[in-house]
């Protein structure tokens, strides 16, 4: 030991403390050799602490005559810096050590099988808009979208529908509050608006889809306040009815899964198109069960048409130069009569047992909505 307890507390003056260095080369191998941070913290309070040999060794020093204890204070500063250095390189050692400890006994097993975690499923409306999406998106359509909150040029004037037009009370609008000019914006009624938004931001060839909300005050078990549709349009200066005709029969047949699936274009009426024509879809239902495909009967799936002049005048499109087709859809109505869901209004009711049963394992690939979005039409 460097020193001895004297009567009146530790001497420094044993034979050692005349050779500091020996005494500091055997605390450091000590410091050095200590197996773990909690036996390098005890070898710290042993020299260090409050009652340390160091810090006694310190007051100490008063004791000793004035002559001898510049050169031994000056020693003893060294000796007590020597160990504070080296504890702090012993434990910054210790704790590498740890860690490369820890790194070694965690190698990742890559071999080991996954652990089946709990996944979600894909509501089957976001799935038949990706399944819409990449079939017109082969098709060389592009998403396009809109805002849901609308004013009247969008939703309505421009689209052929002027004030006066009974249209306008078929579509049920929620109307928000009056503004200062006595003017009232709407929740849009149908996508067809981002039709006008397109045509007036873009310069045709146009080829776009539009997947979207829609809302109309109507609630039953075919209808809901909310629901979607999917608009479409292809402006071009050759664009005609042969054009819609092929489009939508490949849509229906791709989209149903049924290749000789009969697709019949009947004569109707929509105001921003002219002629316009609704799509009816093949199916039998014998034995009071509907299947999709050919079988004499007939279910209507779409409106369609071709864009009415006005329209395109509308949006600053020439009928002279250009024409085209437009159509829409209603998403829960196909959803419903390609996945058998017979009411519409569980789907917005967020219960997990229908989602588990209507819902789609997602599958590890990109969604086509991803790569085909071109972003908002306005
Ligand atoms: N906007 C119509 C509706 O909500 C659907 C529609 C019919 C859209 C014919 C079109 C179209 O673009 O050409 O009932």
């Amino acid at each position: 030991m460097c020193y001895t307890r004297g009567r009146d507390g530790p001497f420094l003056f044993g034979d050692h403390m005349d050779d500091p260095s020996a005494k500091s080369a055997e605390l450091l191998e000590r410091i050095a050799a200590a197996p773990s941070p909690a036996a390098l913290d005890e070898i710290r309070i042993e020299l260090l602490g409050r009652n340390g040999m160091i810090t006694l060794a310190m007051r100490e020093l008063r004791q000793v005559a004035p002559e001898e204890r510049r050169a031994l204070g000056a020693r003893l500063n060294a000796l007590k810096d020597q160990i504070t250095d080296a504890i702090a390189d012993a434990g910054e050692r210790l704790r590498l050590a740890a860690v490369s400890n820890r790194l070694a006994g965690e190698r990742a097993d890559v071999t080991l099988p996954v652990r089946a975690g709990e996944t979600g499923r894909i509501h089957p409306i976001s799935q038949t808009i990706d399944e819409i999406i990449a079939i017109f998106g082969e098709m060389g359509f592009a998403v396009a979208e809109g805002p849901h909150i609308e004013d009247d040029f969008h939703n309505f004037t421009a689209l052929n529908i002027p004030p006066e037009h009974p249209a306008r009370q078929e579509h049920d609008t929620f109307y928000l509050p009056e503004r200062p000019d006595g003017s009232r914006l709407v929740l849009r009624t149908h996508t067809s608006p981002v039709q006008i938004r397109t045509m007036m931001r873009r310069s045709p060839p146009l080829r776009i889809i539009v997947p979207g909300r829609t809302f109309r005050c109507d609630h039953d078990a075919t209808h809901s306040p909310m629901f979607h549709q999917v608009e479409g349009l292809v402006i071009d200066r050759t664009t005609h009815m042969g054009h819609l005709k092929g489009c939508l029969i490949e849509f229906c047949r791709a989209f149903f899964d049924v290749d000789d699936l009969p697709v019949r274009f009947r004569p109707s009426y929509f105001p921003f198109t002219e002629p316009s024509a609704e799509v009816d879809i093949g199916c039998s239902r014998a034995g009071g069960e509907l299947k999709i495909g050919p079988g004499g009967d007939w279910l209507e799936i779409l409106g369609s048409g071709m864009v009415h002049p006005k329209v395109l005048q509308n949006c600053g499109v020439d009928p002279a130069e250009y024409q085209g087709f437009a159509f829409g859809m209603g998403i829960e109505r196909v959803a419903m009569l390609k996945y058998g869901i017979p009411d519409m209004r569980p789907m917005y009711e967020s219960d997990l047992r229908w989602l588990r049963h209507y819902g789609f394992v997602p599958l590890d690939i990109p969604s086509p909505v991803r790569g085909a979005l071109v972003g908002p039409a306005s």
